[in-house]
C-alpha cells in the first residue's frame, strides 16, 4: 500500500466529472487500498479518487472514531436516488479544500444506491453525519467541491486567502 497525493483547490482536474468503474479488477482494488491509507493518514472521513488524480466514480470512507479501530466501506459508482428534509452540516472540511471550513445546506437523509469492492450491488438510507460525508464524497465524483455550495462572499474570501498563500511560496 501507498500514500497517495491529494489534489487541492484550485486544480481544475478537481472538477471534472468521473467516469463509472467498469471492471472492479486488481488496479481498482490497489487503488481502493492506497485512497484508505492516504484517507487515514491524513486523517480524513471520506475520500473521492478524483482527489487522487483518478477520474472515475470511487470513494472510501470511515466515520468511526478512530479509538473503535478502523471499519473501511468503499462504494463504486455511487448515486442518490432518493432525499429527504434539509440540514446544515456545521463546518463542513475537505482535504482538498485545506485551511477552510465553512456550513453547508445538505440533505438530512439520502437513499443510496452502488456497489462494494466485490461488485456486489448496494442499497441503503442514511442520516446524519453519514449522510453528510456522502453527499460530500458524491459531490466530488459530480466535480463539485463543498465551496460551490457556500455563498459567493465567502468562496470569494476562499479564494483570495489562497491565491495569497500561492504568492508566498
Ligand atoms: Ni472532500
Amino acid at each position: 500500500m501507498s500514500t497517495l497525493d491529494v489534489i487541492t483547490y484550485p486544480d481544475k482536474f478537481l472538477s471534472r466529472p468521473t467516469k463509472p468503474v467498469e471492471d472492479i479488477d486488481e488496479k481498482i482494488q490497489r487503488l481502493i487500498d492506497d485512497m484508505a491509507q492516504t484517507m487515514y493518514e491524513a486523517p480524513g472521513i471520506g475520500l473521492a479518487a478524483i482527489q487522487v488524480g483518478i477520474d472515475k466514480s470511487l470513494i472510501v470512507y470511515d466515520i468511526s472514531p478512530r479509538e473503535e479501530g478502523h471499519s473501511l466501506d468503499v462504494l463504486i459508482n455511487p448515486r442518490i436516488i432518493d432525499s429527504e428534509g434539509a440540514t446544515i452540516s456545521k463546518d463542513e472540511a475537505c482535504l482538498s479544500v485545506p485551511d477552510f471550513k465553512a456550513d453547508v445546506k445538505r440533505h438530512a437523509a439520502i437513499q443510496v444506491e452502488g456497489y462494494d469492492r466485490h461488485g456486489k450491488p448496494l442499497r441503503f438510507e442514511v442520516d446524519g453525519l453519514m449522510a453528510i460525508m456522502l453527499q460530500h464524497e458524491i459531490d466530488h465524483l459530480q466535480g463539485k467541491l463543498f465551496i460551490d455550495r457556500i455563498s459567493h462572499l465567502k468562496r470569494e474570501l476562499y479564494k483570495r486567502q489562497i491565491k495569497k498563500q500561492l504568492q508566498k511560496h
